[in-house]
C-alpha cells in the first residue's frame, strides 16, 4: 500500500488583495500617483450574463468605493468587487474612489457590454510551434485538421488551428509589399489551406511580429500592418498571434506597434482575433485591451518540464508569472500562459530546451498544468504532435469536460491566488452560476494532507454547506461545512467544484 505521509497544513492565507505588490498604472501621467488601480480598467461583459470585476489598489490599505454603476450592477464592499448582470448593450463608465491617508484618487472604468465580443471565452485550439516549427506546410495543416476532428478534440472545444512562425517566403512581393508564403510549403496557396480548415468547422490562425523580422528571422509586419492585415483577411484568417522580436524594447513603442496592428485588423474587413505575444515583459495585462488585443502572453515560452533552467519556463515559472495576475483577467481580456505541453512527452523541439533534467513530465504534472491553465482561464492551445496517435490518457486529460468548463466559464474570472504555505498553493475561481472552483496544488516532493479552511477563502462562506465534486476523479466527495481535508500527491493538483447546498 502506498505510504501516505500524514501532515496537516494549517494554511495561513492572506485576505484577498493583500498579496498584490505595488505597481504603477501605465496610463498614469509622468508624475506617478500616490495610489492607483491594480486591476483591469477596461472590462467587458455580455448582456444577460453575470459579470464580476474585482477592484484592487496598488496599496492594500486604501479604502475603495465605487460610484455610478450601471443598472444591474452592485458593489460588494466585503469582497471589493462589482457584480451583477447588465441587460442592455452599450458602453458604460463607473468611478472607483481610492482613499489613502486622506488623499483620494478617482479612476474611471470603461465597461463594454456586447453580444458580439471577439473573445468572450478564452480561445481553444492547436498551435504548430512546439513540435512542428519550420516543417509547417499545407500537408501538416490538413493532417492536423483531420486529427482535431476525428480525435474528438474539436468537439471538446479546440477549434482554432494556428500556424506559427516560418510560413513565409524569403521576401515580400516586389512592388506591392504584400506578404508572401513559402510556395514549397503551401503549393496551393494560403486560401486552399484556410478553406480546408474552415471546411472542417475549424478556425484558422496565423503568426506575425511587430518588428522588422519574426523571432525565427522571417519578415515582420512593422510598417506593413495595413497591407498584412488586409492580406490575412483575404486568406480567411481568424486569429493573429503577434510576436515582438526584433523591435525596440521600450513600453511606448511596443504599445504603439500593437495598436497599429490592432487598428489594421479592425480595418481589415474580417473579424480577426488579436493575440499579443510580447511575453509579459511590459505587463500587457495593464494596457493590451487598449490595442484591440483580447489575450496576451504573460511569460516567455512554456517548456515541457516541471522546472525551467537558465531562464526557461517550467510549470514552476509559469506559476510565478501567472498567479498574481488575476485582477487583470476577465471576459474578452485573458492572461495567456502559453501552449500546453500535454501530450508532447519530451518529443518537442524548442519546448524541450531549458528544462531541468530530461524534457517531459509525469501525467500528474501534465494534469497540474491543465488544472492551472483552466483555473486561470488561459487560452488552451495544444501543441503536441497531432500527426501521431494520441494516448487514451492524454486525450481524456485534455478533453475533461468539467475542467474545460472551468476554463470556459462565461464570467471569465482568473482564479484568485489565495496563498502558499509549506509548498501548498490554493486557488479559488468564482464561476458564473455561483459555484466556486478550488484547486489545491502540492509543490513538495512528497504527498501532503491538506486541510482547506473555508474561512480563508473570500469566495466561500464558513457556515454554508457545500457539495464538493472532484473534477479529476469525476465524482462527488460529499457535503462539507467549514473545511475539507484532502491528500494531494507530489506535484498533483486536486480541483473541486463547490456548489451551495440549499
Ligand atoms: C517566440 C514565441 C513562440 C513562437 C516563436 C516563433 O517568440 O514566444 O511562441 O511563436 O517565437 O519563432
Amino acid at each position: 500500500m502506498k505510504k501516505i505521509l500524514f501532515f496537516t497544513c494549517a494554511i495561513l492565507l492572506s485576505i484577498a488583495g493583500k498579496a498584490q505588490t505595488t505597481v504603477s498604472h501605465p496610463s498614469d501621467d509622468v508624475k506617478p500617483r500616490a495610489i492607483s488601480l491594480a486591476c483591469a480598467n477596461v472590462v467587458f461583459s455580455q448582456p444577460g450574463i453575470r459579470f464580476m470585476h474585482k477592484i484592487r489598489a496598488t496599496n492594500p490599505d486604501a479604502a475603495i468605493a465605487v460610484e455610478g454603476l450601471p443598472r444591474g450592477l452592485s458593489w460588494n464592499q466585503q469582497r471589493s468587487l462589482v457584480e451583477g448582470i447588465v441587460e442592455q448593450e452599450g458602453e458604460y463608465h463607473y468611478t472607483v474612489k481610492l482613499t489613502l491617508d486622506g488623499e483620494t484618487t478617482l479612476e474611471t472604468i470603461t465597461l463594454t457590454v456586447s453580444s458580439t465580443l471577439q473573445q468572450p471565452l478564452p480561445f481553444m485550439g492547436w498551435l504548430s510551434w512546439n513540435v512542428v516549427e519550420g516543417d509547417i506546410s499545407e500537408q501538416v495543416v490538413k493532417t492536423v485538421a483531420d486529427a482535431m476532428v476525428s480525435s474528438g478534440l474539436a468537439a471538446a472545444g479546440y477549434n482554432y488551428l494556428c500556424i506559427d512562425d516560418l510560413w513565409h517566403a524569403a521576401e515580400r512581393e516586389a512592388g506591392t509589399n504584400k506578404p508572401l508564403f513559402d510556395t514549397k510549403k503551401f503549393p496551393n496557396g494560403m486560401n486552399a489551406v484556410s478553406d480546408y480548415v474552415h471546411s472542417k468547422g475549424l478556425k484558422f490562425g496565423i503568426y506575425s511580429d511587430g518588428g522588422t523580422h519574426t523571432c525565427a528571422g522571417c519578415f515582420g509586419s512593422y510598417g506593413y500592418e495595413e497591407i498584412d492585415a488586409r492580406q490575412y483577411a483575404e486568406w480567411g484568417v481568424d486569429l493573429l498571434k503577434y510576436d515582438y522580436c526584433n523591435a525596440p524594447t521600450d513600453l511606448q513603442t511596443c504599445r504603439k506597434r500593437y495598436k497599429a496592428m490592432g487598428d489594421a485588423l479592425k480595418n481589415s474587413g474580417r473579424n480577426i482575433l488579436f493575440y499579443m505575444c510580447e511575453w509579459g515583459v511590459r505587463e500587457p495585462w495593464k494596457w493590451g485591451a487598449e490595442t484591440g488585443a483580447t489575450c496576451w502572453r504573460c511569460t516567455y515560452d512554456a517548456r515541457d518540464g516541471w522546472k525551467g533552467k537558465n531562464g526557461g519556463v517550467g510549470i514552476l515559472q509559469s506559476i510565478e508569472g501567472m498567479k498574481d495576475l488575476w485582477p487583470y483577467s476577465g471576459v474578452n481580456r485573458f492572461n495567456d500562459a502559453d501552449m500546453l505541453c500535454i501530450g508532447i512527452h519530451g518529443t518537442g523541439k524548442s519546448s524541450s530546451d531549458l528544462v531541468e533534467g530530461s524534457p517531459g513530465m509525469t501525467q500528474t504534472e501534465y494534469r497540474t498544468q491543465f488544472s492551472l491553465w483552466c483555473m486561470w482561464s488561459s487560452p488552451l492551445s495544444l501543441s503536441f504532435d497531432l500527426r501521431k496517435p494520441i494516448s487514451a490518457d492524454d486525450l481524456a486529460m485534455m478533453t475533461n469536460r468539467e475542467m474545460i468548463a472551468l476554463d470556459q466559464d462565461p464570467m471569465g474570472q482568473q482564479a484568485e491566488f489565495i496563498g502558499e504555505t509549506d509548498g501548498i498553493q490554493i486557488y479559488a475561481k468564482d464561476l458564473e452560476n455561483g459555484d466556486v472552483a478550488i484547486a489545491v496544488l502540492n509543490l513538495n516532493d512528497a504527498e501532503r494532507v491538506v486541510k482547506v479552511d473555508f474561512s480563508d477563502i473570500p469566495a466561500l462562506d464558513a457556515t454554508t454547506t457545500y457539495h464538493l465534486r472532484d473534477l479529476w476523479a469525476g465524482e462527488s466527495v460529499g457535503r462539507h461545512t467549514g473545511s475539507y481535508t484532502v491528500s494531494v500527491a507530489s506535484h498533483e493538483t486536486k480541483v473541486y467544484r463547490f456548489s451551495k447546498c440549499w
